[in-house]
Formats: structure tokens, C-alpha cells, sequence
């Protein structure tokens, strides 16, 4: 990958606080012009000012048409437009699968998924043009593992990584190029290998960090009991949740570093010809990632005869 040290510019989303606010802090003092934005921005980024980072107001659940109008403004604050696009901005929902009725889940999906896929289609065609740049996407441990009173985040996470299967693109490869085998293709991922064939130019990153010490925790929000069973459980997850507070093991300070290297090249990065799509950053989600990989690839092995034994065979 080539380093990058002219100064770039980045649109940051949920910059209010955590991994947002770090990103903007860090890039301003590497010279970078940063766009920070958030809810009720004139307050909630008041404190991002001195940094010298345009402030503008962006809550990423508004409709697809507020969203593309805000990065048409966006886009015109400096001479090149955009150059990084970090989609930052999330929050956990908590509660039990049988308490969580559609329209909390559509409250999750709204920020964690479509927030990022509007600003996505809506600066696309821009970044396409210019040729270059970076699509980024904060996504979490989470989109390859699930826990307990974790659906609506995970899912949200799951949706925005890996599970759409596109099975026409062979056929789409096989008249138009080197055939290639895809498999269990997500939204952005989706999107990278889109990208590789209309704008190859630009990256798309899906960083997966583990228990980070930000807000997240603090800002959970919870579906009201609305099943008896679930009360004891639903107390036992609170008390869990809160006993993450101050106590994730990862540095939010070392994690954004890292991030930027991956779009920059530099540090971590430097020298690597290629950077992949999803990088794991944390011990504790590392660990849990390689153990789905170990657990998904037994079934496999236990479960390949089985599973070989649906195809059709070939006349004889
Ligand atoms: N910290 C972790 O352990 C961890 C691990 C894996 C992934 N992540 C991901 O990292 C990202 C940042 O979270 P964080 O850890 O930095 O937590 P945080 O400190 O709570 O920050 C979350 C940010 O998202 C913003 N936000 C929430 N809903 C929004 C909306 N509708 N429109 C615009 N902004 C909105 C919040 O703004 P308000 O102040 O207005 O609410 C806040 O600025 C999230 O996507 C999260 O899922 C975090």
C-alpha cells in the first residue's frame, strides 16, 4: 500500500465522544483536515472547535435525501472534497430476542446499517469521480459472534460485514473476466469487491475492534421488560454491562493510531502490499473471532459428507 503524508480530508461520523472524538483529535494534530460530525453538533462538538476540525451536524439515521444534501455540503468545505469516509458512529441495544419488537430493531439497523450505507451511496458517485479514496467502516467483534441480549447490535454489525450471498456474480465474472468464486458476501463487502472492478482505487476497511474503553458501554440502551421471564436476566445483563464500564481492556487511544495507519500506510502499515478488508484490533475480540473461525470450520469438516451429499449428481 502507498504511504500517504500530504494532508487528506476526512469525514468522521459520531464524533461526540470515543473512537469519534480520538479520530478527530489525532488527525487534527497530524495536519489533516477533519469534518467531525454528530447530534446537535453546536453543543455535543462544542468541544471539538479548538481543534480546528469543521464542525458540521449529522444525525445518520436522518432520511437518504437530508443525508446526500449534507454531503454535498460537506464535499464543497474544502478545495478536493473527501477524501476519508469513517463511518464511526453507533450504539448498542440491549435486550433479550423475545422482548425486542421490529420497530427497535429497525432504531438499531437505521444507525448501525443504513446511516452507513446512505452516506455511502451518497458520496460514492463524488469519490468515484475523483478516483481515489477510503470508505471506512467501524464494525465490531460483534458482526462474527453473537451474545445473550445482543441481537439488535449484532445483527445490525452481522449485516453491515457478511451475510448477503451474491451468487450471480460468477456468472457476471465468467462473461466479463477472470472467473472468481465468491462467498458469503456482506454489505461492505459487497461493496469492496464492487469497487475492485468500477473504482479499484478505492479502499474499504471494516475494523473489528473488541471491549474498548469509549462511551459504548455508558450509552447502551435498553427495550423496556416486557416478558416476565426475562426479568432476572435482563437485571443480570445490566449489572454485567455496567461492570464493562472502566474496565474494557482496549486503548481507544492506541486503536485509533492504528486506524489511521491502515488508511495512511504508515506505522503498522508500511511496506504491506496489501491491507485487508476486516483487521481485528483488541485481544478479547480477537480471540473471540479466531474461536468462531475454529468452531465454524469443525462443522464443516464434521458436516462435509453430509453437506456433499445434496448435490445433484451428473447423469451417468
Ligand atoms: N467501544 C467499543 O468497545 C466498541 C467495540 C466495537 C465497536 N465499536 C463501535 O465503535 C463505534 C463508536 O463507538 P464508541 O465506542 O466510540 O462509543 P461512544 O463513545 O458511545 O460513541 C458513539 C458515537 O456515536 C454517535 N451516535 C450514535 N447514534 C448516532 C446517530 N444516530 N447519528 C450520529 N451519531 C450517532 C454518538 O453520538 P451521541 O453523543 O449523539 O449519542 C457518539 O458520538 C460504534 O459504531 C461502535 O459500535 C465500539
Amino acid at each position: 500500500m502507498a504511504q500517504t503524508s500530504a494532508p487528506q480530508t476526512w469525514l468522521i461520523t459520531g464524533c461526540s465522544s470515543g473512537f469519534g472524538e480520538e479520530f478527530v483529535r489525532q488527525l487534527r494534530a497530524a495536519g489533516d483536515n477533519v469534518i467531525a460530525t454528530g447530534r446537535n453538533a453546536s453543543t455535543k462538538l462544542a468541544h471539538l472547535k479548538e481543534t480546528g476540525a469543521s464542525i458540521l451536524d449529522l444525525d445518520v439515521t436522518a432520511s437518504p435525501e437530508e443525508i446526500t444534501s449534507k454531503m454535498a455540503e460537506a464535499w464543497n468545505l474544502y478545495p478536493d472534497g473527501i477524501d476519508v469516509v469513517v463511518n464511526n458512529a453507533g450504539y448498542i441495544l440491549s435486550g433479550a430476542f423475545e422482548e425486542l419488537r421490529q420497530e427497535d430493531l429497525e432504531t438499531s439497523f437505521k444507525t448501525n446499517f443504513h446511516g452507513p450505507l446512505n452516506i455511502t451511496r451518497a458520496l460514492l458517485p463524488k469519490l468515484r469521480a475523483k478516483g481515489t479514496g477510503t470508505l471506512f467502516y467501524m464494525s465490531s467483534q460483534a458482526a462474527w459472534h453473537s451474545d445473550p441480549s445482543a441481537t439488535a447490535y449484532c445483527s445490525s454489525k452481522f449485516a453491515l460485514e457478511g451475510v448477503y450471498p451474491f451468487l450471480f456474480l460468477p456468472a457476471y465474472f465468467s462473461s466479463n473476466g477472470p472467473l472468481k468464486t465468491y462467498n458469503n458476501l456482506g454489505a461492505v463487502e459487497c461493496l469492496s469487491k464492487e469497487l475492485a472492478i468500477f473504482a479499484p482505487k478505492i479502499k474499504v476497511l471494516l475494523l473489528e475492534p473488541g471491549y474498548f474503553r469509549t462511551q459504548a458501554f455508558s450509552n447502551i440502551r435498553h427495550v423496556p421488560d416486557r416478558v416476565d421471564i426475562y426479568a432476572q436476566f435482563n437485571a443480570g445483563v445490566k449489572q454485567f454491562e455496567q461492570s464493562v464500564v472502566g474496565n474494557e481492556p482496549g486503548d481507544s487511544k492506541k486503536a485509533i493510531e492504528i486506524m489511521i495507519d491502515l488508511v495512511k500506510g504508515t506505522g503498522v502499515a508500511a511496506g504491506k502490499e496489501i491491507i485487508p478488508l476486516r483487521v481485528p484490533l483488541g485481544s478479547d475480540g480477537l480471540e473471540r473471532i479466531k474461536a468462531k473461525c475454529r468452531e465454524t470450520l469443525k462443522i464443516c469438516e464434521d458436516w462435509e459428507e453430509v453437506a456433499k451429499s445434496t448435490d445433484i449428481k451428473p447423469a451417468a
